[in-house]
């Protein structure tokens, strides 16, 4: 209603573009900025903070003083560009405290001032974070999401193959003690083939840019537990392989032995045999 209420005034007193809101990140800087449509005779522009209805001088421009940004607000305030038609200032590092309305006054002589008012609105957003695991079934996985906003973001979970859905969803928002709040859904992945897909979860706040994370399902730890058993009993049967190899040579070189020693066991006997019966011995 109060949003409302100040677009009314806004196109009532067309003469001032500004940004109705103005939306930024914890930490980010916002940029503000009021052009006076119409030429008029500017003497100064003041920038204005409204708290609980009590308007406080944050900032100046004029001609005279040039820039100005009073005590107690010179770490939060500056200008970027300063101009009697067109001007704009910049709030650092934002925070939850800096939300509200401000203003920007054009001083005008003689019609008096023209207003110009802006909102500030500061959220909070975190990389989602993405859970997933094999259920009872084997054509089942349980993907949570978790994502840390204020306000509360929406989680939306999303799945790279048409053939496989979520079912079951399941959202819980927990509200945490610095006013944001950890939203995570659960749902059911079902369908085959799980090879190669792509879980994704995007979490969003307000019209900020959303936050997407992306988990492929083969590289979940479920399967990695599964890999390394494949990696260990391929392990086993290359070895077994080889010692089979080895021992298969082993048994070959052992049959080519015990022949060789059969036939000069036998060569020899038939020989001393020969030798015998001629009457010299080979030895
Ligand atoms: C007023 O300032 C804004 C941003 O600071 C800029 O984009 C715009 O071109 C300026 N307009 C004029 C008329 O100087
Ligand atoms: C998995 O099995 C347990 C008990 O064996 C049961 O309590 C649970 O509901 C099952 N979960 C699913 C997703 O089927
Ligand atoms: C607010 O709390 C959440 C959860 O405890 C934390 O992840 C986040 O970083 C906090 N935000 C700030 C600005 O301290
Ligand atoms: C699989 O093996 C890798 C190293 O080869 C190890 O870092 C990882 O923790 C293992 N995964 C499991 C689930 O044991």
């Amino acid at each position: 209603a109060l949003r409302r209420h100040i677009f009314v005034c806004a196109a009532l007193t067309a003469v001032i573009q500004t940004q109705q809101t103005v939306l930024a990140a914890v930490g980010e800087d916002a940029e503000f900025s009021c052009q006076l449509l119409e030429t008029k005779d500017v003497l100064q522009v003041t920038w204005q903070k409204i708290s609980l209805d009590v308007e406080t001088n944050v900032a100046t421009y004029s001609k005279q003083f040039g820039q100005r940004v009073n005590d107690g607000f010179t770490d939060k305030f500056g200008f970027k560009y300063t101009g009697l038609q067109n001007c704009s200032i910049v709030i650092r590092n934002v925070m939850q405290q800096d939300e509200g309305c401000y203003h920007c006054l054009f001083n005008t002589y003689p019609e008096g001032s023209l207003t110009g008012t802006t909102c500030l609105q500061v959220y909070e957003l975190h990389e989602p974070v993405v859970d997933v695991r094999e259920s009872n079934s084997t054509e089942e996985w349980v993907v949570s999401c978790s994502a840390t906003g204020r306000p509360a973001p929406t989680v939306t979970l999303s799945v790279s193959q048409q053939h496989l859905s979520f079912s079951q969803y399941n959202t819980v928002s927990v509200s945490n003690i610095n006013a944001t709040f950890t939203v995570t859904t659960t749902a059911v992945l079902s369908g085959s083939c799980k090879h190669s897909t792509q879980v994704g979860c995007a979490a969003r706040v307000l019209s900020a840019p959303h936050r997407e994370v992306m988990v492929m399902l083969h590289e979940v730890q479920q399967t990695s537990d599964y890999d390394n058993l494949t990696l260990i009993i391929s392990l086993i049967s290359v070895i077994y392989f080889l010692l089979f190899l080895v021992s298969s040579w082993i048994i070959l070189l052992a049959a080519v032995l015990v022949v060789m020693v059969l036939i000069s066991v036998a060569a020899l006997h038939y020989c001393s045999k020969k030798k015998t019966r001629r009457g010299n011995f080979y030895f």
